[in-house]
């Protein structure tokens, strides 16, 4: 059998094409601001993305770095700021914090109308309600994936294995807004493959890398692959072992370029919508 492989970098273009239109017929300029709390690497990585991401839409970045040693106190004023500013649209608050700082106490200061990750209770709630918000990036790239491809939904029985509150989870009731029957799996669940067996699309967000035997996935299974692994070989891989699949089902997303240039495409995304929302 032929695999379709589902490129989110071409995806990506396409949605990314379409926002650098829009923001141009804006009588404003977006603007995120990207705030990042000391020295880790990984971070500052991502951070960088997200800033190269923005400028390549049309998109202002606030470039916010902030000491290691930043007290409790001047990272809430500083969020305050930046949340009660009319002219930054969203915030983004890079994860994870250094020890000293808990994201439970400063999450909770960007308001949903800014919260471009979704991380917010009401648009996490407003998502489960059937209402428009900003949605969690990486389980929005991964329907836009699928709409790009013409790939059905509705009445499709959708698997989601794993159930974080970034992924998981909002991945769910982003599917059943499409109509689709979901089962969401996760570490407790007894008896994974039965379900892995029975799932027209299979989404992996375990974090783990070959928790699923490729041999319990039927041949017309699309199978989207959220990891993110550093392989032995030196290689970056995804959950699956994506060889093993190739030729085996229907359609899956190569790791990298398949989940992975989403969901910074849909930072820029939820920025422009945030921006037209509350400049309206
Ligand atoms: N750290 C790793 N991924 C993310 C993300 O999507 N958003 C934020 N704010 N921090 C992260």
């Amino acid at each position: 059998m032929e695999t379709l492989i589902l490129s989110g970098r071409e995806t990506s273009k396409s949605i990314r094409n379409k926002l650098k239109e829009e923001i141009s017929e804006l009588p404003w300029t977006p603007q995120l601001a990207v705030i990042l709390v000391g020295n880790d690497p990984a971070s500052a990585v991502y951070v960088r993305n997200k800033e190269k991401g923005c400028a390549a839409v049309g998109i202002r970045a606030k470039d916010v770095k902030l000491s290691e040693n930043i007290t409790p106190e001047e990272l809430r004023k500083i969020i305050v700021e930046l949340d009660s500013d009319p002219d930054v649209d969203g915030i983004l608050l890079q994860l994870p914090l250094p020890e000293h700082l808990d994201e439970k106490d400063f999450l909770p200061l960007i308001s949903y109308k800014k919260d471009v990750d979704g991380f917010h209770p009401v648009n996490q709630g407003k998502l489960f309600m059937g209402e428009n918000s900003l949605f969690s990036c990486t389980p929005n790239g991964i329907i836009q994936i699928l709409k790009h491809y013409n790939i059905r939904m509705s009445g499709k029985h959708a698997v989601v294995v794993g159930r974080s509150n970034i992924v998981g989870k909002p991945m769910a009731g982003l599917l059943l807004r499409e109509d689709a029957t979901v089962t969401v799996c996760h570490s407790k669940t007894t008896d994974l493959e039965k379900h892995v067996r029975r799932a027209d699309i299979l989404v992996v967000a375990a974090g783990k890398r070959n928790l699923i035997n490729p041999i319990w996935i039927q041949l017309d299974t699309v199978v989207i692959d959220v990891g993110m692994h550093r392989l032995e070989n030196g290689k970056v891989g995804g959950d699956l072992d994506t060889e093993a699949l190739i030729g085996r089902v229907a359609a899956l997303t190569p790791v990298p370029g398949g989940v992975g240039p989403m969901t910074i495409t849909m930072l820029l995304h939820n920025t422009v919508k945030a921006s037209i929302e509350n400049r309206r």
